[in-house]
Formats: C-alpha cells, sequence, structure tokens
C-alpha cells in the first residue's frame, strides 16, 4: 500500500469515499446532516483541491484508492484569552467500507504525522462527533487524546 498526495483525476473517487463519510455523519445526526450527497457536496470537493491551505491524501492498494484524508493549515491569531494558535487540521479522514480494520487509516495517520513534522507543525488537530465511538477507538488507537468537548441540551 502506498500512502501519498491525491491527483486531480483521483476526486471521483475520493467522493465515493467521502459520501460513506457523510451517509455515517447523516446517520448518527440526522438533524444536523443533510441527507443524500447533493451536487453541492460533490463539487465542494473542488473547492478543497483548490485551496491553498488544503491538501488530499489518499492511500492506495493495489491500483485503488482505499483511503482519504483532507488536511488544513489553520492559522487563529491571538485573542486576549489565547495565544497564535498555528496547527495542521485533518477535516475529513475515511476508509472505504470494504478495506476497514487493514491498518489503511493507521499508515495514513504515520504520513499525516511525517508531513506535520517535515512542516514544522507542533500539533495536529481533529474534531470528531461524539456518536461514532468506532473512530474514537481508532484515534485513541493511533495515539490521539480528548483536549476539548462540545455538550449540547436537547429541548
Ligand atoms: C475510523 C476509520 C477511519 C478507521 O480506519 P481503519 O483503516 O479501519 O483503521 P485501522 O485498521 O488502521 O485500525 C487501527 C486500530 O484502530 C482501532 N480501531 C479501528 N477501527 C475500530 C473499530 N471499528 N472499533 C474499535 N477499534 C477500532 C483498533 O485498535 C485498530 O487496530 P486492530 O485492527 O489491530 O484492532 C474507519 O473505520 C472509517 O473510515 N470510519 C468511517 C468514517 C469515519 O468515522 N471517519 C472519521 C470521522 S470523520
Amino acid at each position: 500500500m502506498s500512502v501519498r498526495f491525491a491527483k486531480e483525476e483521483e476526486l471521483e473517487r475520493i467522493n465515493v469515499l467521502r459520501r460513506q463519510v457523510n451517509d455515517l455523519h447523516v446517520a448518527g445526526k440526522p438533524e444536523i446532516f443533510k441527507p443524500g450527497f447533493p451536487d453541492e457536496l460533490r463539487e465542494y470537493v473542488r473547492s478543497i483541491w483548490n485551496d491553498p491551505d488544503k491538501v488530499i491524501v489518499v492511500a492506495e492498494r493495489e491500483g485503488e484508492i482505499c483511503g482519504f484524508a483532507v488536511l488544513h493549515r489553520i492559522v487563529r491569531p491571538e485573542t486576549p484569552f489565547m495565544f497564535v494558535r498555528d496547527y495542521l487540521d485533518i477535516d475529513e479522514f475515511g476508509v472505504d467500507e470494504a478495506h476497514r480494520r487493514e491498518g489503511v487509516a493507521t499508515e495514513m495517520i504515520a504520513f499525516i504525522r511525517a508531513y506535520a513534522k517535515e512542516n514544522g507543525f507542533s500539533r495536529i488537530e481533529l474534531n470528531m462527533w461524539e456518536f461514532n465511538r468506532e473512530a474514537l477507538a481508532f484515534y485513541e488507537a493511533v495515539g490521539f487524546s480528548t483536549y476539548r468537548r462540545y455538550m449540547e441540551m436537547q429541548i
């Protein structure tokens, strides 16, 4: 398997994987996520591709893209409360349903860590939905820890 940056002609296939992640979010949080995969969401991959602060990483096995990640450099200016923050955010992340528990995501995280280090980042960050226990188990398995929480109360 190889992990590398995506090519433009792979955006269609990446959308297949993006849809799997979206469907999971719709099932888990239907009051927040729009169902289906409308053109707007399909086309959004182009905005990602054209954004100079974002890169798309893919995992390829036997000629097939089986995982993807969208990385986003975020710079937040200093505020009265906080120092400047400059970090690498994992905006989107997923492995094809047919290729889970084969170590694909673990290899993508190793690639992302190396990329972050080479580019001078001292932190990688991501946010995830609480219902997604499988993703939490994965992120913890590869070394992420929770440092902040979003809470809600249904009325
Ligand atoms: C979360 C996800 C990316 C993990 O990808 P993966 O390639 O299957 O993960 P790996 O095979 O590298 O797993 C490494 C370790 O993480 C943990 N892990 C991964 N998936 C897990 C699961 N479903 N349940 C419990 N632990 C899990 C295990 O410790 C695993 O090691 P093991 O297989 O030797 O037990 C994948 O399940 C996925 O794409 N889910 C849907 C999309 C999603 O939730 N994306 C992230 C949120 S935006």
